[in-house]
């Protein structure tokens, strides 16, 4: 579990309106709607952890979730990628709506997630874990895959190529037949975040990538997410307690506090908003 802190002042950009659809920043366009979220309400018992939620997501944007301990943060993402199936309201991706949907299905429409707690095989190597990843994308069947004949040997190199990329991009070849057990916390983050990138998702939801994680390892994975942002066009929604992070690099911001939504903005808007600061100081409750 992360520790909260107050938003902190951090210089923008000048001339950049971000979540503007069609707004150029620094090169990059901001799209058309891509993820609706629409009154999602989500219960456990008595723990109202979602209330009637709404917000959405533009192609190309990063988007922050921020807000304290038990704000219902991984929640909302839980509920976006169909693990958790929310009580009241729905969830469009372009523009189709759906109400329940399973993580498979999420998936094959092209969102993928990283995990706050990780969620890597220990033992199994760097490469192996970026390549169960793939999994979705193997067409042939287990027999073929397993006599390693015909379409399946063409098809596992073609998915070999693509997790060396993903290797190369993340600057990890040096640990690509390590046991990711045995690697540091900030590197077994970075092969989450390739084991999401494998899926080639159109949207990427990471739940505190950074958690736990040094001055340094921060500073890589945030090039990492703004290079995934710049070179792949991939939207991302973005779990994140450090402020400084979330103001240097987001486009819009959701606040969410008790499972409510008391901030949608800029992050300049977000970090004025009194109702943000309150819930951030605590003097809310
Ligand atoms: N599977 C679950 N069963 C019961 N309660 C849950 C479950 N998942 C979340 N909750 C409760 O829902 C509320 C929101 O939790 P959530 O994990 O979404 O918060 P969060 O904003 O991600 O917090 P953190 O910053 O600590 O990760 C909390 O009160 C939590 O205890
Ligand atoms: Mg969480």
């Amino acid at each position: 579990m992360s520790t909260t802190q107050q938003p902190v002042a951090s210089p923008q950009t000048p001339g950049m309106e971000p979540g503007v659809t069609g707004q150029t920043r620094g090169g990059k366009k901001i799209g058309d709607v891509i993820l609706d979220v629409q009154n999602i309400s989500l219960s456990f018992g008595g723990v109202k952890a979602l209330q009637d939620i709404s917000f959405n997501v533009k192609e190309h944007e990063i988007r922050a979730i921020i807000g304290p301990n038990g704000a219902g943060k991984s929640s909302m993402l839980n509920c976006i990628n169909g693990v958790y199936s929310p009580q009241q309201g729905s969830i469009s991706f372009r523009g189709q709506t759906f109400k329940h949907m399973n993580s498979h299905q999420v998936a094959v429409m092209g969102v993928a997630r990283t995990f706050q707690n990780l969620a890597l095989f220990k033992g199994m190597s760097v490469l192996d874990n970026i390549m169960s990843g793939r999994n979705l994308k193997i067409k042939s069947n287990l027999l073929l895959q397993a006599l390693r004949i015909g379409p399946a040997q063409k098809e596992e190199f073609m998915h070999r190529e693509a997790v060396e990329k993903i290797i190369d991009f993340l600057e990890i070849q040096a640990h690509r037949k390590t046991p990711v057990g045995q690697l540091p916390y900030g590197l077994q983050k970075r092969v989450d975040l390739g084991r999401a990138l494998a899926m080639e998702p159109q949207v990427l939801l990471l739940d505190e990538p950074m958690a736990g994680m040094n001055v340094e390892e921060k500073q890589d994975m945030c090039r990492f997410v703004l290079d995934v942002n710049d070179e792949f066009g991939t939207t991302v929604v973005l779990i994140e307690h450090d402020m400084g992070v979330v103001m240097d690099i987001s486009d819009r911001v959701v606040v969410l506090d008790y499972g409510k939504k008391i901030g949608d903005g800029t992050p300049d808007e977000v970090r004025n908003s009194p109702d943000v600061i309150k819930a951030y100081l605590g003097t809310g409750h």
